[in-house]
């Protein structure tokens, strides 16, 4: 894998260093150092590597707002913690971390001190020497006028390095708190996994290797994609996550931020010994309410056909797709056709849009499907049959669905922009 697009980030790096050790009577230190710790580090990267290279490897990081409301989900850390993380990029949360530790009597001091207790992975050692620079700054920063100066920014933090974190098994068994806010992108899930197949998100796979090396007690605090929390697919590694860890916390937060348009929860866990018996965790809120739910009256698919993958090819049928059907209406003529050898439904039936964006008017926009002939369904449709095959109770679910309430269900349970068929069977429905 090229990593050619981040050694882009080189000069803005070797400025930090220079900084790092620049005297504080230099013009404007404190300013250009508040800016280093705050965004400045992120914007640069966006500035000078090409968003494909940041997707490449999930080089997005986390803003002083998000990491500050992570910090404030941590405990206080006690005298010999030890904090690791293992996709540290420039560092961000280990800068979060550092906020919160004490400082010895001298900025070398203290760095040696916070050089035994932070430790950390990247892949990019341009991210590696800005995460300690950084770090170096706010060691200065804190200690303010009066303390002495460092002289070069080598030698300090030995346990922040190059390494592919997902192997650094040590550094997961030393850690009393784990701090991750791993890449998003996909990957295949290995061979031997038993919580997942196929593609599985990175996050995925940083939170459950972390868990399954940390030591009983250790803390986890990570910042997720929200498809790990609500997704119907991602069921069996929240299964897994549970049998490992005791879950005290998991908190939709919204959009990452405005460079990376994926919404995250953060989710904080504790490692727990194996002996100790399973506390699981409701994910959503809303998933232990007591009421019927759609599951109970209707079956719940997505539309089978995939329009540019799907041969057009067998008997004709009337065709529907998000754009070709109104909301909130009864349709029974339909304007396209379409050959479809695969499965086709038989009206009366609910479809619903997949694409659906927490805060929204209407999280799950309905079309009661009516008429005679049986329709071929795309597949950004979700298909709701009615199991006791009426109208009425089409018309009852259309009703339903636009509700507040079912806004509030779908916005509380599933933040990313696609309704899965689980967060759909789940919504609560009264017959
Ligand atoms: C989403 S960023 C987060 C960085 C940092 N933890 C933060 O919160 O700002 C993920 C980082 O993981 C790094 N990364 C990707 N794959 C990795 C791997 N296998 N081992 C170590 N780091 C990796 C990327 O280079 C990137 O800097």
């Amino acid at each position: 894998m090229s990593r050619s697009g981040i050694s882009a980030y080189g000069d803005y790096v070797a400025g930090l260093q220079r900084l790092a050790i620049e005297p504080r009577s230099a013009v404007d230190w404190e300013k250009r150092t508040l800016a280093a710790l705050n965004g400045q580090a992120s914007t640069e990267l966006r500035r000078v590597v090409a968003l494909k290279t940041r997707r490449q490897f999930g080089a997005f990081f986390t803003g002083s707002q998000l990491a500050e409301k992570f910090i404030a989900c941590c405990l206080a850390f006690a005298k010999g913690a030890v904090i690791h993380d293992p996709s540290l990029g420039v560092g961000d949360l280990l800068l979060a971390a550092a906020s919160r530790l004490p400082l010895r009597r001298t900025v070398s001091a203290t760095l040696r001190q916070w050089g035994r207790q932070l430790t950390g992975t990247d892949l990019h050692p341009e991210f590696v020497r800005a995460a300690k620079a950084r770090l170096i700054l706010l060691a200065r920063q804190r200690h303010g006028v009066k303390a002495s100066s460092v002289t070069s920014t080598s030698g300090f933090f030995p346990g922040i390095r190059v390494a592919d974190g997902l192997t650094q098994f040590t550094a997961y068994e030393r850690a009393t708190h784990l701090f991750l806010n791993p890449p998003f992108g996909l990957v295949d899930a290995p061979p031997d996994c038993d919580w997942a197949g196929g593609r599985i998100t990175a996050a995925a796979m940083f939170i459950a290797t972390a868990l399954e090396r940390a030591k009983p007690g250790m803390e986890l605090l990570a910042i997720l994609p929200d498809v790990l929390r609500s997704g119907s697919f991602t069921a069996q590694w929240r299964q897994r996550i549970e049998e490992l860890a005791d879950v005290k916390l998991v908190e939709p937060y919204g959009i990452f931020d405005d460079s990376a348009d994926v919404d995250v929860f953060l989710l904080r866990a504790v490692r727990r010994a194996s002996s100790q018996s399973l506390t699981p965790h409701p994910w959503t809120t809303a998933t232990n309410q007591p009421t019927s739910t759609i599951a109970d009256f209707f079956h719940v698919h997505v539309g089978r056909v995939v329009p540019h993958r799907d041969p057009e090819t067998g008997k004709e049928h009337p065709y529907i797709h998000p754009r070709c059907i109104p909301t909130w209406k009864i349709v029974r003529k339909f304007s396209e056709k379409r050959r479809h050898e695969g499965k086709v439904y038989k009206p009366p039936f609910v479809v619903i849009r997949r694409t659906s964006r927490p805060g929204h008017p209407y999280r799950a926009a309905a079309t009661v499907i009516a008429g005679k002939k049986s329709v071929a369904v795309e597949n950004h449709l979700i298909v709701c049959e009615p199991i006791d095959g009426t109208l009425a109770a089409c018309k009852n679910l259309m009703r339903q669905l636009k509700t507040e309430a079912v806004n509030k269900f779908l916005d509380d349970r599933i933040r990313c922009r696609h309704l899965t068929v689980g967060s759909v069977a789940a919504i609560p429905f009264e017959s």
